[in-house]
């Protein structure tokens, strides 16, 4: 069945982009405006801390309409007592946004651009009410609470 050989590949290419793109996110620079740890406003943790790779930080600090293809933002979603919960991520590809869900010891959870999955759905729905490129950060009046 189509839908479910989509998923399955969906989950292979997350994998990939994990396993080999996102080696050293922890690294890479925070999402400009943003602090480590900083309270959430959404509903996916109380604490987050969104690390941006450097194409997707010279398209944020160039005041870019939309991230470039090969662009990948990831947010690390802690509780309340800083103990990672999970990692939630979104990648530009062909233009678009690929969105992926990985448990802190790297089991992709969810992967895809859409559609077939009801929790990747709601990502973009949620998202698509973000202020640029479904990206809720990209504001310019961001004022981490924390
Ligand atoms: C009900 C709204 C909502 C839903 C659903 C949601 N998000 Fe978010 N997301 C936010 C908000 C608001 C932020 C800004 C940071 C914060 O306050 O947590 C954010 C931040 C992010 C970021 C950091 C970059 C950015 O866009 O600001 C990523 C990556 C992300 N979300 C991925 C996801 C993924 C993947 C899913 C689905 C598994 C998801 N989100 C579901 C509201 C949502």
């Amino acid at each position: 069945m189509i839908y479910l050989a989509d998923c399955a590949d969906d989950k292979a290419i997350l994998a990939n982009i994990y396993r080999y793109q996102m080696t050293d996110y922890g690294n890479w620079p925070l999402f400009p405006g943003s602090t480590k740890f900083m309270k959430s406003e959404s509903p996916h943790a109380l604490h987050i801390t969104v690390h941006v790779n450097s194409m997707a930080f010279d398209a944020i600090e160039s005041n870019a309409q939309a991230m470039p293809n090969g662009s990948i933002v990831v947010a690390d979603n802690y509780n309340d007592n800083l103990i990672i919960e999970s990692i939630l991520m979104k990648k530009k590809i062909t233009n678009r946004w690929f969105w992926g869900l990985i448990t802190p010891n790297g089991t992709i959870e969810s992967a895809g651009f859409d559609s077939n999955n009801r929790m990747l759905v709601e990502c973009i729905n949620c998202h698509s009410t973000a202020p640029r490129d479904f990206t809720h950060l990209w504001q310019s009046e961001i004022a981490p609470n924390q």
